[in-house]
């Protein structure tokens, strides 16, 4: 597959993903955390189908476009490791968490996401979802949508 077929099913995986979690999370109270700005892309979206929701979104650099830039109390910039802890400290309990780290070289996404797990479990309400690009440890995995290959995007319960 070329990268760029593929990049096409991750966009539409993440998409159709954040759609379906969204519908998930409807009796779920509770705030949204993006693991990754990057572009805003996602973020974005989650501020689109989410309108009622207070979205966190993170990232170690801005460098979003202008339009996607995240109020300065939502964004969270720093090492994912800090920043976890931060908000666990906080008390920060999320409903819906989509994780988008990652650099493009398989085994070390797995292995930062592998690393980041824990910590992202002490941030989830219990029941909350996760919607991941890389495969996370400690969560039990639930089917997504039927439109996303298995492996392509991953769904997990807190
Ligand atoms: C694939 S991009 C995110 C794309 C974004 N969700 C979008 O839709 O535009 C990954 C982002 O994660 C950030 N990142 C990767 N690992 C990180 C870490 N350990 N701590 C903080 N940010 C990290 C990178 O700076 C990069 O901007």
């Amino acid at each position: 597959m070329s990268r760029l077929d593929s990049m096409l099913r991750r966009l539409s995986a993440q998409r159709d993903g954040l759609n379906w979690a969204a519908g998930q999370i409807a009796d779920l109270p509770g705030d949204v955390l993006d693991m990754g700005l990057g572009n805003g892309r996602t973020y974005d979206h989650l501020r689109e189908i989410l309108p009622d929701r207070r979205i966190r979104v993170m990232d170690r650099v801005l460098q979003c476009h202008p339009s996607c830039v995240p109020p300065e109390a939502d964004f969270l910039m720093g090492e994912a490791e800090e920043m976890l802890d931060r908000l666990a400290d906080e008390g920060a309990r999320f409903a819906l968490a989509h994780y988008d780290f990652g650099q493009g070289i398989k085994a070390d996404d797995v292995a930062e996401a592998a690393r980041l797990s824990p910590r992202i479990a002490r941030v989830m309400a219990p029941g909350g979802l996760l919607v991941s690009g890389q495969p996370l440890t400690g969560f039990e995995q639930v089917p997504g949508p039927e439109t996303i290959a298995r492996d392509r995007y991953l769904f997990y319960r807190a």
